[in-house]
């Protein structure tokens, strides 16, 4: 399985994997797939990276820019990262992010952060210490990992593409 930068001419494969992967989620308001195509319209798509195997890509990983407290400080966010449905829990995924998160730091980013499920996320080196939120959700679900600096403290924002105005949630 090779991972690499998403390609021109990726955006359809990858549009529609992150469609399937998150249907059957019942958190998922669809939003995941618009959210990728905004980002990457915005110019907010700092990585985009895809798994390919036989010509076919089988997961993806998308990571933006975040501030937290209204400061960038070259932390980013992770995410939406899917799996073709058939193709989960066999470390495909945690590829993508083990990649993703090295390709951050070769950037020289302070660190990653996300909001998921501790159970998935902790086993790939992210943390929550109750320190960092967004809005009102239980601030286990709002984790990171430190590449260099402090802990991040305060209340996190991903880019305007993650906002309910920021794309257009259209299956297309
Ligand atoms: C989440 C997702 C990207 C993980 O990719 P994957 O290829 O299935 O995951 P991996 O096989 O690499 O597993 C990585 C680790 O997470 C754990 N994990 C994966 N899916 C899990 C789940 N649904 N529940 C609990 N743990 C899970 C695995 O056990 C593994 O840990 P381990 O190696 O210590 O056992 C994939 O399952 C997916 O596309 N899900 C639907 C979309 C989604 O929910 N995206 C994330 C939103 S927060």
């Amino acid at each position: 399985m090779l991972i690499r930068n998403e390609r021109p001419g990726d955006e359809d494969a990858i549009h529609s994997l992150t469609l399937s992967a998150f249907e059957p989620m019942a958190f998922s308001d669809g939003s995941e797939a618009p959210i990728i195509r905004s980002l990457r319209a915005s110019g907010d798509l700092t990585l985009s990276l895809v798994a390919e195997k036989d010509g076919a890509i089988l997961g993806h990983i998308a990571l933006s820019p975040v501030t937290i407290d209204g400061i960038h400080n070259n932390w980013f966010g992770l995410g939406p990262v899917s799996v073709r449905p058939e193709m989960q829990r066999r470390g495909i995924g945690r590829a993508l992010i083990l990649t993703g998160l090295e390709m951050l730091k070769e950037r020289g980013a302070r660190g990653c952060a996300l909001i998921g499920s501790p159970d998935i996320y902790s086993r790939v080196g992210f943390e929550s210490d109750g320190q960092l939120s967004y809005g009102n959700l239980d601030r286990s679900y709002v984790q990171w990992i430190v590449f260099s600096g402090p802990a991040p403290r305060g209340e996190l924002k991903f880019a305007p593409a993650f906002e309910p105005e920021g794309h257009t949630s259209q299956h297309t």
